[in-house]
């Protein structure tokens, strides 16, 4: 069966990217109100047998080559560990990744790799207890640090760290949080705030860019472009080396606001309740849900799944767009379009 996920711009999409739930037990700022929002009922999301029809539809006909779970948090849903179990079973060399806040990790790492998970990324702004407070309005700083430990243990490796600064907050952290994950062998990447905030708060001016960013680390480390780079992956990709020229690990910069990768997207993504976007920033979402539920074959569903990614915009628009004041926000956040 030879078919794509294609769009006009001969953009391929080879990367599927799931969110399980809308639901999350923190309240990050750049994420979240502060009051959550109104949840999904447990019908609207989509059931394991819909999750595993939708991988096998992407994989067996579609070009699908990896899968990563998101959220709101994965962890929070109940039967996350057979929807893991079940998609391997199917899938024995797909590569599946997660990407998590961490929180309950500690109890769940195992079970997830006993499962099929291959690696996981999770995310941590701060070293500090209270800033993280402060970022994600809860207090589970040492619930993350343990679940970060509990995975490398449980070997989701290689443990990617994703870290947001802003201004103001934890825009200090960048030499610190480097020299912590080199420690501990955890690859952390710098992820530009991006227009996605539920509170609508995100400015121009309050962005720590990646040059800032690539500055900090540079009065503690030196950096040298990793030969390895990107190849359609967000994160630039540098060799962190320290005075005497070894190198200590890697670190990543993902440059989504002021050098976007929109043109090497590989992207395709399900929401919570079985919408296909696009693109994060797509103002179009296309249901799947409705075909999985009134009996359409897997033809059907592969065509509307196509007729959608045809569609992607060409880029966000967040750099240019924004200079000339045209950009326009996503109506949805980002815990609602799944991270
Ligand atoms: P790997 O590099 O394969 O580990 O995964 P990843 O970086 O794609 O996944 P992750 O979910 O950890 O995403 C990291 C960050 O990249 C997210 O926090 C987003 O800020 C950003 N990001 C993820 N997907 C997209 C996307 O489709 N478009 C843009 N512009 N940014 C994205
Ligand atoms: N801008 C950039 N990254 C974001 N994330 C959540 N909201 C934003 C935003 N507005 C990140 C989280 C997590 C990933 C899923 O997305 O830190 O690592
Ligand atoms: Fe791809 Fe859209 Fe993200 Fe750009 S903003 S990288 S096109 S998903």
């Amino acid at each position: 069966h030879e078919s794509a996920l294609l769009d006009r711009y001969g953009r391929r999409a080879t990367d599927l990217r799931i969110s399980l739930i809308d639901k999350c037990n923190l309240r990050c700022t750049y994420c979240m109100p502060a009051d959550g929002l109104p949840w999904l009922a447990k019908e609207q999301l989509l059931s394991l047998e819909e999750i595993t029809r939708i991988v096998r539809v992407g994989v067996r006909t579609l070009g699908i080559r990896e899968l990563r779970l998101t959220g709101g948090e994965p962890l929070v849903r109940k039967d996350l560990v057979d929807i893991i179990a079940a998609i391997r079973a199917e899938h024995p060399d797909l590569p599946i990744s997660m990407t998590t806040n961490g929180v309950g990790l500690d109890k769940k790492a195992q079970a997830l790799k006993d499962a099929g998970l291959t690696r996981i990324n999770v995310s941590l702004d701060t070293l500090h207890a209270e800033v993280f407070e402060k970022l994600t309005r809860r207090d589970h700083f040492p619930r993350v640090m343990a679940g970060i430990d509990a995975a490398l243990t449980a070997g989701l490796t290689p443990v990617k760290i994703n870290a947001v600064l802003m201004r103001g907050v934890n825009d200090h952290e960048a030499a610190d949080l480097l020299h912590w994950a080199l420690e501990r062998g955890l690859e952390l990447r710098f992820i530009e705030h991006m227009p996605l905030d539920a509170d609508k708060k995100w400015v121009r001016d309050g962005l720590v860019t990646a040059s800032e960013i690539r500055e900090q680390i540079r009065e503690d480390f030196t950096l040298e472009v990793s030969p390895e780079n990107r190849n359609g992956a967000p994160a630039e990709r540098f060799l962190v080396k320290d005075a005497s020229g070894s190198t200590l690990g890697t670190v990543g910069i993902i440059a989504s606001v002021t050098e976007p990768f929109c043109a090497d997207c590989t992207r395709t993504r399900i929401t919570a309740e079985g919408k296909v976007m696009s693109c994060l920033f797509s103002s179009e979402e296309t249901d799947l849900r409705g075909l999985l539920r009134d009996g359409s074959d897997d033809d059907a569903l592969a065509q509307r799944w196509k007729d959608a990614m045809w569609l992607k915009p060409r880029a966000h628009g967040a750099d240019e767009g924004i200079a000339r004041d045209e950009f326009v926000r996503p109506e949805r956040s980002m815990s609602a379009i799944g991270g």
